[in-house]
């Protein structure tokens, strides 16, 4: 039989807006987080390299359902963006920015100076002038290149220690007790057209917490541009430190500046350093104790987890006017970091989609405390 040109057209527009038809309705039975959260906090997440090239099927059609703002997990660290002194490697963090305009999404980059994730020719650096001149070429290279690509960058990621002082870092010690302002100045100088946070883990906790408002002060009082703070959030299902995170938030917003939580996973393994558990972690017992779900996670441990995602949703939900970004640490529960940290290859799940890239329990109760 032969069929029209026209005739032929339409049998092809046809099955498009069926193909299309089915698509979105299986995409709108499951809710969307960005969509769910719009007017009170952008929903971000970490993506890797696999995620940015759109190479696991997985996330092609989840990532952009669900967030509308993502942090690269390692590609824009020191080590990868700059390998070799003054040797600039930009190709997967271009693709990222490509791909969040694509799917109109803010980048927030992370992150500029870390102690952790440097080049090998950083490491053992002596001479103060060297790591000077890495410190200002680095920062101003990569912040200006990206300057109006990215919504935002992690400026310094990790600077203080758990009592509130500067961690002896590299920077610490070839620079001085200076060096995050001269951070700050530098990237402003770079990045007019960026938003420059602060980022650590812990900074709820009083001590810490202290540590990062003299910090952020300091800045402040230097004339220094600084726009926010994230709070990693790195937590434990079953320990959330709920009242720590409130007063943070009231604490940090008083200063005038975003709050983010910018790391967001509530693992649900035991850790090898919570004292009763440490000696066991290295035989057989042992490991079988320290990866106890290795076929499924138990009803009630996703039951207690999806309680405290939600618990902690309520919250950010009460400060939404101080809280500009909620960013998971990985999509899934299969990439997350958590899966070889601090043991090696076990299995958490400490996110709000499962290793099939389904939504968990987890998810449902954290969409539900929009509707309470
Ligand atoms: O790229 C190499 C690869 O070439 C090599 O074959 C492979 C072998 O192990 O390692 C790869 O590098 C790994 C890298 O992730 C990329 O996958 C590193 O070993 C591994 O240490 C690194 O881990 C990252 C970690 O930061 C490094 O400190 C995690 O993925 C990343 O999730 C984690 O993210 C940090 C944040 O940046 C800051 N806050 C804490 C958070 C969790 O640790």
């Amino acid at each position: 039989m032969l069929i029209k040109p026209r005739t032929h057209i339409l049998i092809i527009a046809l099955s498009c807006s069926l193909f299309d038809a089915g698509k979105s309705s299986a995409q709108t039975n499951t809710p969307s987080l960005k969509e769910v959260f719009k007017n009170d906090f952008l929903i971000g997440t970490a993506l890797n390299t696999q995620q940015i090239e759109e190479k696991d099927s997985g996330t092609v059609v989840l990532v952009p359902q669900q967030f509308n703002a993502v942090t690269p997990e390692n590609v824009m660290k020191a080590a990868i963006i700059q390998p070799g002194w003054n040797d600039f490697n930009f190709k997967v963090a271009d693709e990222l920015v490509d791909y969040a305009a694509k799917h109109n999404m803010k980048v927030n980059a992370h992150t500029l100076i870390w102690h952790s994730q440097l080049p090998p020719f950083m490491r053992h650096m002596q001479n103060a002038d060297s790591v000077k001149e890495y410190f200002q070429k680095h920062i101003t290279t990569v912040a200006s290149r990206y300057d109006g690509k990215v919504y935002s960058w992690d400026v310094v990621n990790e600077a203080l220690n758990e009592d509130g002082t500067l961690r002896n870092s590299i920077f610490l010690q070839k620079l001085g007790e200076d060096y995050i302002v001269e951070a700050f100045r530098l990237a402003q100088k770079a990045a007019p057209h960026t938003k420059l946070y602060y980022n650590d883990y812990n900074i709820e906790q009083p001590a810490k917490r202290a540590g990062a408002i003299a910090l952020i002060k300091k800045i402040q009082a230097a004339g220094v541009r600084i726009d926010g703070v994230g709070i990693q959030g790195h937590w434990k299902y079953n320990t959330v430190p709920m009242h720590d995170i409130e007063e943070s938030i009231k604490a940090f917003a008083a200063l005038g500046i975003e709050v983010m939580f910018t790391e967001l996973d509530l693992g649900v393994l035991p850790n090898p350093w919570d004292g009763k558990t440490a000696e066991v972690s290295n035989t057989a017992e042992g490991n079988d104790k320290m990866n106890p779900y290795t076929k499924a996670l138990p009803d009630s441990v996703a039951a207690a987890q999806a309680k405290a995602y939600a618990d902690l949703f309520s919250l950010f939900l009460k400060y939404n006017q101080s809280i500009s970004r909620v960013t998971f640490w990985g999509v899934a529960d299969g990439v997350s970091w958590l899966n070889g940290w601090p043991i090696r290859g076990r299995t958490n799940y400490p996110l709000l989609f499962n290793r099939q890239y389904k939504p968990k329990t987890a998810f449902y109760s954290v969409i539900k405390t929009k509707e309470n």
